[in-house]
């Protein structure tokens, strides 16, 4: 544990500097515009990994962004370990609510801000650092792989077929991941669960073009108050979803299991004072913390149509389109989801207008086995660098290569996030505290340190 710390303590700065270096890449996925800082930031990230003392880096290419892949293979005998990370970035917009450029990453309270810094370059950075000091003083117990991504953040198009072409090279016993959130410093904590996903959108037709409102207004049916009405029915009173089968063959949790998720430390008031708002909302019968991490969820991402520029236009808009998503659970199939939505959807349209659904992409929930060696490593590095015993959560974020891993590699995941769920991933300002920085640069070496002698004995 001292070498750990001295080591940090004599290269903070660098570290620091290094991740600063990764932030100033505007790596967004989402914009073809970025192609070209995608491909300078899968560049920079394997030559760190060179520097850092990885063997076989190589940028890989694929039908969409590079990925990274590297590894130290010290004894074929020894367990592997596979880390997972992602160098892209949500798109920073609206700039103007950023108190600093998303992109020239700046430290205030000790929190750096910048675009990623949490979601996930400042989380896949740290191990990075790790497997540095692992090899700088020596340490490295294991052999260890890192599988570094460019398209998290837009579905993973072409990490599927990666893995299931690179196998053997990616031949592990565990795969580790720092992307998801703790509670806390104070309350150190270990995510168990990810939600699936299916995102949908929808477009509403009314009239063949644009119609003067006053001419024809009242006798035309409006795209825009049709898709809010049809948005509007798609929660019940007890804010249900109300799309038939939505809740059919859900793995529920017992009651233990509930009172167990329950019993994490949780400030409902803290909560609502964050966020600005009186009240919370959800589905009845619920905790917070079991809405967002173990109940489905259906959340309108955008909704536009008609004038939405300057000043006023009178017009009855030809369409009005929506964006979907619904987090799934534990016994829901995206596919078979997005099907229910698509012909519930096409069901509740009136016939004055005419409704066009796709299905965007999808992704499995994964649950984390807890009784694993790799799940009570982590528990135990946890344990030893916070001096606390990590509460056990459901993350209500998503990660839906996740799943994949364990069906075609057949490795489980070890969600080891250090993010806070208050670091403002996908918003303005988002943010990573340069204490949770090094307390992971210091955690991860332990996880290796118990991983290593729990799968001797
Ligand atoms: N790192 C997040 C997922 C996450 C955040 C999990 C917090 C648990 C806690 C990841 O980068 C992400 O944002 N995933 C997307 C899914 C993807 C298909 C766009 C998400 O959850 O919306
Ligand atoms: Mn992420
Ligand atoms: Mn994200």
């Amino acid at each position: 544990m001292q070498t750990i710390k001295n080591y940090i303590h004599t290269h903070q700065q660098r570290f620091l500097n290094e991740l600063f270096e990764l932030l100033r890449f505007p790596s967004v996925s989402a914009n073809p515009a970025h192609q070209p800082d995608i491909i300078n930031t899968a560049n920079f990230v394997a030559q760190q990994l060179v520097l850092a003392g990885a063997d076989a880096v190589e940028v890989c290419q694929t039908a969409g962004n590079p990925i990274v892949y590297g590894h130290k293979i010290i004894d074929e005998t020894l367990p592997t370990v596979l880390v997972y990370g992602h160098y892209d970035v949500q798109p920073p917009e609206p700039l103007e609510l950023w108190h600093t450029p998303p992109f020239e990453p700046t430290i205030r309270d000790g929190k750096i801000y910048a675009r990623g810094a949490c979601d996930d370059k400042g989380q896949f950075y740290m191990h990075i650092k790790a497997f540095e000091l692992m090899m700088q003083t020596n340490t490295l117990p294991c052999n260890i792989k890192f599988m570094i991504e460019g398209e998290e953040e837009v579905g993973s198009d072409n990490l599927g077929d990666f893995v299931i072409a690179n196998k053997q090279k990616l031949k592990a016993d565990v795969v580790l991941i720092s992307d998801t959130s703790m509670i806390s410093m104070e309350n150190p904590s270990l995510e168990t669960g990810l939600r699936g996903l299916a995102y949908m959108e929808v477009e509403v037709t009314g009239p063949n073009k644009d119609l003067h409102s006053g001419v024809y207004g009242g006798a035309v049916a409006n795209p825009a108050t049709i898709l809010c009405q049809m948005i509007a029915s798609l929660h019940n009173e007890n804010n249900r979803v109300n799309i038939p089968g939505f809740y059919d063959n859900i793995i529920e949790l017992n009651s233990a299991e509930r009172k167990e998720l329950n019993a994490a430390p949780f400030n409902l008031t803290d909560y609502k004072t964050d966020l600005g708002i009186d009240d919370v909302w959800g589905e009845s019968g619920y905790t917070t913390i079991e809405r967002t991490g173990i109940r489905p969820t259906l959340e309108v991402n955008g909704i536009w149509g008609g004038y939405t520029g300057v000043g006023a236009k009178t017009v009855l808009p030809s369409k009005a389109n929506a964006k979907i998503s619904m987090r799934l659970v534990p016994g829901q199939c995206w596919r078979n989801i997005s099907d229910l939505f698509t012909a519930h959807f096409k069901a509740i349209a009136p016939p004055s207008v005419k409704v066009n659904v796709v299905a965007h992409h999808g992704g499995k929930p994964y649950v984390t086995p807890t009784h694993s060696i790799a799940y009570k490593a982590a528990q135990l590095a946890i344990e030893e660098a916070f001096g606390k015993k990590p509460v056990p959560t459901r993350g209500g974020g998503s990660i839906p290569i996740v799943a994949l891993f364990e069906e075609e590699l057949g490795i489980k995941t070890v969600l080891m996030g250090f993010g806070l769920d208050s670091d403002s991933l996908h918003s303005p300002n988002e943010k990573y505290d340069v204490f949770n920085f090094y307390k992971g640069i210091e955690t991860i070496p332990l996880f290796y340190k118990h991983f290593t002698a729990l799968s001797n004995q």
